[in-house]
């Protein structure tokens, strides 16, 4: 079992881990929801690719003989950035928010913590219980807009566009640890050298 702490984790109760026994929306339900909730064109965009990253990694963790619900983990990662249109037009946290509504509308507690907690993770690393999760985050990580980069080039990106404060910095510095982390962690479980994959969705720049 892979399992490893992360060493600024918060003391909160973890999500449940995955059940089976709650529908998940197919693809053609994550489009109708894309619509529904007027996803900007270059974010249908991301999620499509970020989508292809975390169904590479849950399909060779199914191969491979994991419990992992590969549509779960793709439906999770096509809306984890649901919110965005809205957060640009109004403000908010387009995580938050988007996690609240997709616990509205999917009444699936794994796909929307999948989208609540796709910028950070605040508990274990562990992917035996919250791979669906973790897919998502690792995957919106390796995707700079719609092309598949690396954990470095990613966050230079973002440091870039957003670093304007010394706290900020650190916070992006936080999350890029941790995203090496849990890239470490993927490596290990699906046994597949990520930090050098391209996936199917773009290349490496
Ligand atoms: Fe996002």
């Amino acid at each position: 079992m892979t399992h490893t702490t992360t060493t600024n984790h918060w003391t909160l109760p973890e999500p449940p881990p995955s059940r089976t026994d709650i529908p998940v929306p197919d693809e053609e339900q994550c489009l109708a929801l894309w619509d529904r909730f007027e996803m900007l064109d270059n974010i249908r965009r991301h999620s499509t690719c970020v989508a292809d990253v975390a169904t590479f990694l849950a399909q060779k963790a199914k191969d491979q003989g994991h419990d992992v619900d590969v549509q779960l983990v793709r439906a999770s990662a096509l809306l984890h950035d649901i919110a965005k249109t809205y957060a640009i037009l109004h403000g908010g946290n387009h995580s938050q928010l988007g996690g609240a509504w997709m616990q509205e509308v999917t009444g699936n507690p794994v796909l929307s913590s999948g989208v609540t907690h796709h910028v950070y993770w605040p508990f274990a690393i562990d992917l035996e219980n919250h791979f669906p999760q973790l897919a998502v985050l690792y995957a919106d990580k390796r995707v700079r807009h719609d092309t598949v980069v690396s954990i470095a080039d990613r966050f230079e990106d973002l440091i870039e566009r957003y670093g304007s404060t010394e706290y900020i910095r650190r916070r992006i510095q936080a999350t890029m640890d941790q995203a090496l982390e849990v890239e470490t962690a993927f490596t290990r479980f699906i046994k597949v050298d990520l930090n050098e994959h391209t996936f199917d969705c773009g290349r490496m720049e």
